[in-house]
């Protein structure tokens, strides 16, 4: 049976307190290869880019210090956002701070549209059908038309639990078949990223451009 979101939270908050962010499992010290598919999008440095589950991510500095302007960090843990915002001292001011949960979006669901949604290993968490179609509704709602959608998750190869929890597997198939026919692949690649313990974890990578 899923765990309650209350738990969840207390998860993720647990997960993001007890260990340096840099012995987490998904830690980078710089996120690529999702920073290079970003500048590929030649987007106005007043874009609106919301990163889901930011966690303490290191692209929201990244994109900070390339002079982006109106960039959206939004996770289910506080805690991961407060180690962000420590760890971006005063840069954390050019940032917006949201805590919700993407499988009852309530904040996110009222922000204004955005030009860019990047996700880097939070979509492979939602196992049921519900908030996998609950996450897509909130993209499809959330991006303009002409805007970009990065979807970075644990392939049809790749581990089966992540921190503990089951995962869900894609390939590119099955992420264009969610997205449905208003948004077109630009870009997939299959990328493995070693984690902090020197594991192998197999991502798919892929761009997609809204109609
Ligand atoms: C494996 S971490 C990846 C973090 C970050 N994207 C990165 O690449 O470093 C997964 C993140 O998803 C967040 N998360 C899990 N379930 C969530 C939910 N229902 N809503 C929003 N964020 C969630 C977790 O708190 C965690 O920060």
């Amino acid at each position: 049976m899923k765990a309650s979101i209350n738990s969840l939270q207390h998860h993720w908050d647990d997960a993001y307190t007890l260990k340096e962010t840099s012995k987490l499992g998904w830690f980078e010290e710089s996120s690529e290869p999702t920073l290079t598919i970003i500048k590929s999008c030649k987007l106005n440095k007043k874009a609106r880019i919301l990163n889901v589950g930011s966690g303490s991510s290191v692209l929201i500095d990244e994109l900070v210090d390339l002079g982006f302007s109106n960039v959206i960090a939004s996770d289910l843990s506080k805690e991961s956002l407060k180690n962000l915002q420590n760890r971006m001292a005063s840069k954390k001011d050019a940032v917006d701070w949201i805590v919700d949960d993407l499988t009852n979006p309530k904040v996110l669901s009222e922000i204004k549209p955005i030009d860019l949604w990047n996700d880097r290993a939070v979509l492979h968490f939602f196992t049921e059908e519900k908030d996998q179609d609950t996450y897509f509704s909130l993209l499809k709602k959330l991006v303009k038309p002409s805007g970009y959608v990065i979807i970075s998750v644990f392939n049809t190869e790749g581990a089966t639990k992540c921190c503990g929890l089951p995962v869900k597997r894609y390939d590119k198939g099955m992420l264009t078949e969610k997205l449905g026919s208003d948004f077109t692949l630009i870009d997939s690649f299959n990328y493995i990223y070693t984690n902090p313990y020197g594991d192998a974890r197999p991502y798919v990578y892929t761009l997609f451009k809204k109609k």
